[in-house]
């Protein structure tokens, strides 16, 4: 293959990714949430019984045109599937099977079943056909959510934690399905009479789901209930703040190697040692803007400042001028350090990520690192004197 070819695939792998932050990749998003959205319409309106003729043949030839374009997505996706072990391009029948047979590259062909099925000339139509295309479709839509892979490392971080909720919950049932039925299998033989029935009416009452098709009637069955539900609402505040933890911890980790990523961007933490600059990384958060959003407005109270890692803003000076900031560049220092509101409104000019350092950790960072809060005082500095000296040139017009 040729380089332009194997660039044409590298930038199309790129665009294709899920979590592609491009303008490529989020029009293909888009697109593809788009024709996954008028596709699983199609196939949900098409279950209903009684459509006008007309109005079936539109839905058939929708289906048609997402199915196809989802074959036409499988292929793309299996050729450019070797751009994932890119440094090693002869084995690129391996990286397609590897793609093939990973979690995504199997729900994307059980997602061509439709098309094969039509390509078949298998008549599409009848609730059958439509629950088939739709279970079939709907597991891609799953693909576009980023949180699926953090869920995954969430629960293997706190399998231990999880797994101790589990046998919590499987003894409480337990006891309490055991204890159901030696109290109220005499009263109510077909509900009680089993320990599976009694199982049955214990979990539905630890889930707090409580169908009510069974009931306890003596004294101890009804104790044993109370217990068990409140004993349920225990498990699922247990289990709910271990995932909550779990997804914060996890949240942070990401948050801090996206930062640490983006921090060498700045020049001025190009002098601090990895010491220093841990502490300030983990203050750090990163924020994407679109263009021609107004990050800080003039007059607003200031509870941060930003440094720009790529893209531009435009600040726009009390007197009518302009200047812009690139990457590299920061702003929203000058109300931290003089407690006054905002100087300027700024706004994003392109697609921008900034690092955003709040208030009150600049003020404990300025405190133990006063070369960077120097290097900041020096810099606002010369703003204020050139925002000054504009406003003299102006006035004397
Ligand atoms: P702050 O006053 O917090 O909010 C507006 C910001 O615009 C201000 O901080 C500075 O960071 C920035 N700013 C103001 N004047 C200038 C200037 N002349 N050049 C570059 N940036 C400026």
């Amino acid at each position: 293959m040729t380089d332009k070819a194997f660039t044409l695939r590298a930038r199309i792998y790129a665009a294709l990714r899920y979590s592609d932050n491009s303008t490529a990749g989020r029009r293909w998003q888009s697109f593809h949430l788009t024709a996954l959205a008028v596709g699983l319409l199609a196939v949900i309106v098409l279950s209903v019984e009684g459509l006008p003729e007309e109005i079936t043949h539109a839905l058939r030839i929708i289906i048609w045109i997402v199915s196809m374009v989802f074959l036409a997505e499988y292929l793309v996706r299996l050729w450019v599937a070797p751009e994932a072990s890119r440094f090693d391009r002869r084995r690129s029948a391996v990286a397609r099977l590897r793609w093939a047979m990973s979690i995504p590259g199997l729900i994307d062909l059980l997602a061509i079943a439709p098309a094969a099925m039509l390509a078949s000339g298998y008549g599409i139509g009848g609730p059958d056909t439509t629950s088939v295309f739709c279970i079939l479709w709907i597991l891609k839509v799953g693909l576009h959510a980023p949180a699926f892979g953090t869920l995954v490392r969430v629960v293997s971080n706190e399998r231990a934690p999880l797994t101790s909720i589990l046998i919590l919950f499987g003894i409480v049932l337990m006891l309490a399905a055991t204890g159901a039925h030696m109290l109220e299998r005499v009263r109510q033989p077909d509900q009680f009479g089993s320990l599976p029935g009694a199982m049955w009416w214990a979990v539905v009452t630890l889930t707090t789901t409580g169908y009510g098709d069974v009931v306890p009637v003596t004294l101890g069955g009804r104790v044993i209930g109370s217990i068990l539900m409140i004993c349920g609402i225990a498990v699922l505040a247990l289990m709910t703040g271990v995932l909550a933890t779990g997804f914060a911890q996890e949240e942070r980790r990401r948050e801090y190697l996206r930062v640490w990523d983006q921090v060498s961007r700045v020049p001025i933490f190009g002098s601090l040692g990895v010491v220093t600059l841990s502490e300030i990384v983990g203050k750090l958060r990163t924020r994407h803007y679109p263009p021609r959003i107004t990050v800080v407005r003039q007059g607003d109270p200031g509870d941060s400042m930003f440094f720009i890692t790529s893209g531009e803003v435009e600040v726009r000076l009390p007197n009518g001028g302009t200047v812009r900031l690139n990457d590299g560049a920061f702003f929203g220092e000058m109300s931290l350090l003089d407690r006054q509101p905002r100087a300027a409104s700024v706004a994003t000019t392109r697609p921008t990520t900034l690092l955003v350092l709040y208030a009150s950790d600049f003020y404990e960072i300025a405190s133990h690192i006063p070369a960077l809060a120097e290097a900041v005082e020096v810099e606002a500095r010369r703003r204020r004197e050139e925002n000054l000296a504009r406003q003299v040139a102006e006035s004397k017009r």
